[in-house]
Parts: C-alpha cells; sequence; structure tokens
C-alpha cells in the first residue's frame, strides 16, 4: 500500500477559486481505483468554506505549532466524503476571514499552514510515505518535511500549477518563521527574497507540473519567473503529467444545470443557446456562431490579445459572449463591448458555475488564447461539451488541442503560436470561414465527439511516479 497525503490550499467541492481546487478535488478519487494507493488531503479549514461541510467535519485534537518564537493552537478536523478522507487544519487567526487569499499576511498564514502540517502528522492515524504539495502555499511544509524528516523515510513530491505565484517575503523574517539554523537559508531563498515555492523546488524529492509542454517551458526566462535556474538544474527529477478532467462531473448527458440534456446532437446545442440569450437578453440569431470566453479576467488568459481585435471580428457576422470577473480593465472593456454592440454581445461580469456550463452547452467556439497555461481545464470541458476550443499553442493547450487540418481530417480546434493579436484573428476568420464549410466541420465535430481527457493515463502516471520514489514491499 502507498499512503500518500495532498497537501494543498483549496480543494473541490469544499472551496475553491480555481483550477487547483478541481485537481486535487478529482485526482484522489481516480488514485483510489488503484488499490495499492491509499490517498488523504489536508487542508487549512477556512471560514469562507459552507457550514454545511463544517458541520460533518468532526474534531480529533488541538496541539501547539512553533513558528519560531511564537506558539499559535491548530485545532485537526476530518471528514470522510466520497470514501477520501480529509483533514482540516484550523485557527481563529489565520483562517477566519473572509475569501481565502489576497491578504498582507498571506505569507506568513501559508508558512503557518505548512508548519501545522508537519506537526498534524504526529496526530493522525495515517502514517504518509509520501507527502505530496501543490503549488507556493505547501511550499515549506516540502521543505520542513525534507530538513526535519518527521516521518523517518517520508518522500516529497511538488506539483507546480502556476508558477506565477510564487510566495515570496522578506528574507529577514526567515528569524521570526522558524528555528532553524542560518545554513537553511540558501534552500528558501531566491533573489535576496524568502520564496516558498523555490524553497519547494529545492527541497522536493520529484517536481512535476501539470503538462509535458509546461514542464520545457518553465526552464526557460519567458515562462519561468524568474526560476529557470533552478528548474534546469533539477531538470532530471521534474516531469510534466496532463490533467484530466472528472467525466462525470462534467457531462452534457446529466449536467442538471442544463436547459437540455444532449450526447452530442447540435440542435439540441442550439436549443441551450436559445434559451440562455432568451435569459441574458441576447437577441438569438440563427447562423451566426457563438463564441464564448469563460475565465478569470487576468492577464495571463491573453485577454489583451482580445481587446486588439474584438471589434473588428465583430464586423463578421458573430456572436460573442464573456463570462467571468477579475481586472477591472477587463470588466470594463468588456461592459464597454456589450454596451456599445447590444445585438451581438454580453458580458455576463460575475461567476456563476450554472451560467458557465450552460454556456459551454450552447457555444460553438470556446476562446482561450492564454500568454501561458500550465495545463487549463475550460479546454477541456469545452470538449466535453462539443464546443471547439480555439487556443494558443502554449503549456496544456498546446498538448490537448491539435489544430484541425484540412488535408488528413484530424484535429479537435484551432491554434496559433505567436502571442501576437492578428495571428488571434487571423485564426478567428479561419473557424468561421470552416464552420460556413459543412463537409470540414462535420468532419471537426466528429472528430470532438470522440475526443476524451479523462484522469485514467495522468493517474498512472502519477502512480508510476509514487512506485518509483518507494522501496519495493518484500512480502515474505
Ligand atoms: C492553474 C493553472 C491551470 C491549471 C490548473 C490546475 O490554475 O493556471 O492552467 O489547469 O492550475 O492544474
Amino acid at each position: 500500500m502507498n499512503n500518500i497525503l495532498f497537501v494543498a490550499s483549496e480543494c473541490a467541492p469544499f472551496i475553491k477559486t480555481g483550477g487547483l481546487a478541481d485537481v486535487v478535488g478529482s485526482l484522489p478519487q481516480e488514485l483510489k481505483q488503484n488499490e495499492k494507493q491509499e490517498v488523504r488531503v489536508i487542508l487549512p479549514l477556512y471560514d469562507e468554506m459552507d457550514e454545511e461541510w463544517k458541520s460533518r467535519m468532526e474534531y480529533l485534537v488541538t496541539f501547539d505549532v512553533e513558528i519560531g518564537w511564537r506558539i499559535q493552537e491548530a485545532h485537526l478536523f476530518t471528514l470522510t466524503y466520497n470514501q477520501i478522507t480529509y483533514y482540516f487544519i484550523s485557527n481563529d487567526f489565520y483562517f477566519t476571514r473572509k475569501g481565502i487569499y489576497g491578504y498582507y499576511d498571506d505569507g506568513e498564514r501559508f508558512v503557518y499552514f505548512s508548519h501545522a502540517v508537519i506537526e498534524a502528522l504526529k496526530h493522525m492515524d495515517f502514517r504518509p510515505q509520501i507527502l505530496h504539495g501543490h503549488d507556493w502555499q505547501t511550499g515549506i511544509a516540502i521543505a520542513l518535511a525534507n530538513i526535519k524528516q518527521p516521518i523517518k523515510d517520508m518522500k516529497t513530491v511538488f506539483t507546480i500549477h502556476n508558477i506565477k505565484y510564487q510566495g515570496v517575503m522578506p528574507v529577514d523574517i526567515f528569524e521570526d518563521f522558524f528555528q532553524l539554523g542560518r545554513e537553511h537559508i540558501s534552500g528558501m531563498e531566491w533573489n535576496g527574497m524568502l520564496n516558498c515555492l523555490k524553497a519547494a523546488l529545492f527541497h522536493a524529492d520529484k517536481i512535476t507540473t501539470v503538462s509535458p509542454s509546461y514542464a520545457e517551458e518553465i526552464k526557460e526566462p519567458f515562462y519561468s519567473e524568474g526560476l529557470d535556474p533552478i528548474l534546469s538544474e533539477r531538470s532530471k527529477d521534474l516531469i510534466g503529467i496532463i490533467n484530466g478532467i472528472d467525466m462525470k462531473e462534467y457531462n452534457p448527458v446529466t449536467d442538471p444545470s442544463l436547459f437540455v440534456n444532449y450526447r452530442s446532437a447540435r440542435l439540441k446545442k442550439r436549443e441551450n443557446r436559445i434559451k440562455l440569450q432568451q435569459k441574458i437578453g441576447l437577441p438569438y440569431k440563427e447562423d451566426s456562431p457563438l463564441y464564448v470566453i469563460i475565465t478569470r479576467l487576468v492577464e495571463q488568459k491573453g485577454l489583451h490579445l482580445v481587446q486588439h481585435i474584438l471589434e473588428e471580428f465583430l464586423n463578421e457576422d458573430i456572436q460573442f459572449i464573456v463570462l467571468g470577473t477579475g481586472e477591472p480593465e477587463f470588466e470594463g472593456y468588456f461592459s464597454d463591448i456589450a454596451s456599445r454592440y447590444p445585438d451581438k454581445a454580453a458580458a455576463l461580469i460575475t461567476f456563476d458555475e450554472a451560467i458557465a456550463r450552460q454556456l459551454y452547452a450552447s457555444a460553438d467556439f470556446f476562446l482561450m488564447p492564454s500568454k501561458f497555461e500550465p495545463c487549463g481545464l475550460s479546454q477541456l470541458i469545452a470538449l466535453q461539451y462539443k464546443t471547439i476550443p480555439i487556443v494558443r499553442e502554449t503549456g496544456g493547450l498546446k498538448d490537448t488541442i491539435t489544430p484541425f487540418n484540412v488535408l488528413t481530417g484530424e484535429g479537435n480546434g484551432f491554434s496559433f503560436t505567436n502571442y501576437n493579436a492578428h495571428d488571434l484573428l487571423h485564426v478567428l476568420y479561419y473557424s468561421l470561414e470552416l464552420y460556413n464549410r459543412p463537409d470540414e466541420w462535420q468532419q471537426l465535430y466528429k472528430n470532438i465527439t470522440k475526443n476524451q481527457f479523462s484522469w485514467k493515463e495522468s493517474a498512472r502516471q502519477y502512480v508510476a511516479l509514487y512506485d518509483s520514489l518507494l522501496p519495493e514491499l518484500i512480502y515474505g
């Protein structure tokens, strides 16, 4: 039996701000299909979580956590959901706040969480052989696992979901946060700052990221956010494993949010579209394809490219809907477009899971021209809902979307290479042209109905990685 403990700052269905939560939520479910794996998950207990979850948690124990010279309490809770055991660390000072991130002391909050995870190992009825951390919030837990060896021979895996966020603090807090010799500063420090992500990259036995292409990209300065030297140094321990999605969760045949359920019938997609446009007040126009964007409205998602060319593309016979919230610059831009093109465009500046799914079901094209994209889950969800992705060839987008080739009839979307607005516009025109060529459109649509990105193969690769870290069990 491989005992694995996931450490993360978010996990669906308990608490979610992005794709990280989907992965931490669904990967253990798939890993448990392999009987050799026992995966459990430890998370902070945020005030923000629904009462319903909190009321189902069982209190286990209270213990002290030393953060440098200070002592903070931790209350450990547990909950079993879908046959997975979850642990939650509660502390009023750090986690009884609105939302989950965005505080001036986020660095300290997750240093506390990391210390608490290491301490919690002594109080759980579970002895992990592998501690598997996700993103910067857990970087210090990986470092401390290696430095303090709380469990003999425990190994560590660290997954980068997004290298842009690193958890950076002034280095002189080292003495405030750790009772460790100064020789440990260098492993946690980068460019004169304490850096939680770097600490994990330095200390983890194995490093993974969420697509093979991103694993290559982050060794280069354009994508590495300054960390390429350390990733190049550790490249033999770095692998990319593509994320999957939960096929049961994202299934147009059963999704209760949809107006009309369907397997692949385009007519039924159309019915969803008519109802949705009625609901949001965008007049439905037969024969003009619907292009959508569903995302956090942030620069990463390539929205500056969209800004450059959207009005030009709106001259064509198309409709456009955006759903999401984020930076005021983009919220303002899309609202303005919607008010100036009331018959062609709508901007839903909100985040609503049900509307998101109705949009996936309604659209003909899903636009995701990201500047960088470690994996990206939305393009996979789009495929599930039979909506054609248009992406920039980067990270996981490159690894999951193959541009449609009219000569061979292969491919499951459209893509462009350079981070350039006119290249995007060009591929948009091309998508429209193909939409109006029935034979080719038919072929492309047929291709995507066959496409599946489940967790199966990816989970197999994680198991192989865990196995490579653990000594063979000798029976006898
Ligand atoms: C981050 C990345 C996204 C990835 C997700 C899950 O949100 O930006 O590309 O799909 O993590 O790994």
